[in-house]
């Protein structure tokens, strides 16, 4: 089989494609014939270890000290199951279904082997496989920490960077949840983020969302430019602010502002869940959720998704398909 292999850290041209033994499913195995899969930041962070501020040592020593430990990339897929192994009872040949493999990765080949139990589901009928590769990256990132701050029917929400991969999915899921949603992105994407639902946006380049006087139940930065010193005066008393980027300090600064203020901070990594993969798929059939695709590109032009990702100015997910 193909696969995009990178074997140093380093800028998109690492990344090349090469041939492989395909793989055989164990016994509580599927085995799947990938269809579709992203170039997320996330890939882009791992590949040329561009990572915040306190978390390279740990980093390193998750992903390899001075080569990739795993040499293919891509966190999430779709496909078509081809085979099974012989205790599988939940899939059968022929099923199309998207997944999550979070830091295993491994997402950037013709075929992948998964667990029957991992972080794996049905295809919603409703969308296409490329579109259900996008869902997991950017929707499971939303929904963990739009949960954890318990976000509801009425709340005033601030998305900074609502144009990216995580922030499409908040502005669609805190709809979803019920709240007034406020997009912070560049103006070429005012009209793009307010037609997938947000009821306001903000230029960043024209005008500061922490000094107009507005202020927000919860506050989600994808950008990394919110920090607590900044929104403080723009987070309502209660008020919640998501850390999705940020660096080492701001997660130990957390449980402190949570002690000395009338304010949380939440920060960290979050975990990958089938039941959420399960919960994005029944919001997708029912048309309340939908990836969006920035551009799609065939398997032999990985390294122009890299590049397009690493620019940092993508709008929703990067497609590759095979
Ligand atoms: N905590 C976790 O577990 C977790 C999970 C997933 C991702 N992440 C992190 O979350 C970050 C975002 O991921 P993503 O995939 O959504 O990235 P992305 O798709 O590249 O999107 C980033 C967005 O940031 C916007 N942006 C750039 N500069 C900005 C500024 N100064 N103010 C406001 N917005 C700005 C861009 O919008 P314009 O193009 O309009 O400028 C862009 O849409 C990544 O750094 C990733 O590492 C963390």
């Amino acid at each position: 089989m193909r696969a995009a292999v990178y074997e140093r850290y380093g800028p998109p041209d690492v990344v090349e494609l090469k041939e492989l033994d395909k793989p055989v499913p164990k016994d509580d195995e599927v085995l799947i014939r990938v269809r579709a899969t992203t170039v997320s930041s996330g890939d882009w962070r791992i590949r040329s270890l561009t990572i915040p501020r306190g978390f390279g040592l740990i980093s390193r020593l998750i992903f390899g000290v001075s080569k990739p430990k795993q040499p293919i990339l891509g966190t999430e897929l779709a496909g078509v199951i081809e085979s099974v192994g012989k205790a599988v009872t939940r899939f059968k040949p022929g099923d199309e279904v998207f997944a999550s493999t979070g830091a295993s990765m491994g997402c950037h080949a013709e075929y992948k082997c998964m667990p029957e139990g991992g972080v794996l589901v049905l295809k919603p009928t409703r969308l296409s496989l490329d579109e259900a590769a996008a869902i997991s990256f950017g929707g499971t990132t939303a929904l963990e920490f739009l949960r954890r701050a318990k976000t509801q029917r009425g709340d005033k929400v601030l998305i900074n960077g609502a144009s990216g991969s995580v922030g499409t999915a908040a502005v669609q899921l805190a709809k979803h949840f019920g709240a007034h949603v406020t997009g912070v992105c560049s103006g070429t994407n005012r009209e793009f983020v307010l037609s997938i639902g947000a009821d306001a946006v903000i230029d960043y380049t024209q005008e500061d969302f922490a000094k107009n006087g507005e202020t927000y139940d919860i506050i989600l930065d994808t950008a990394g430019t919110a920090p607590f010193a900044r929104c403080k005066g723009s987070l309502k008393k209660g008020g919640r602010l998501l850390v999705v980027l940020g660096d080492l300090a701001a997660l130990l600064q957390a449980p402190w502002v949570g002690l000395t203020t009338d304010k949380k901070v939440i920060a960290g990594p979050v975990t990958e869940r089938v039941e959420d993969l399960r919960y994005l798929a029944k919001l997708a059939e029912a048309g309340e959720f939908k990836p969006v695709i920035d551009r799609r590109f065939p398997f032999e032009q990985i390294a122009d998704a890299h590049r397009l990702v690493d620019s940092g100015h993508k709008k929703g997910n990067v497609v590759v398909t095979l």
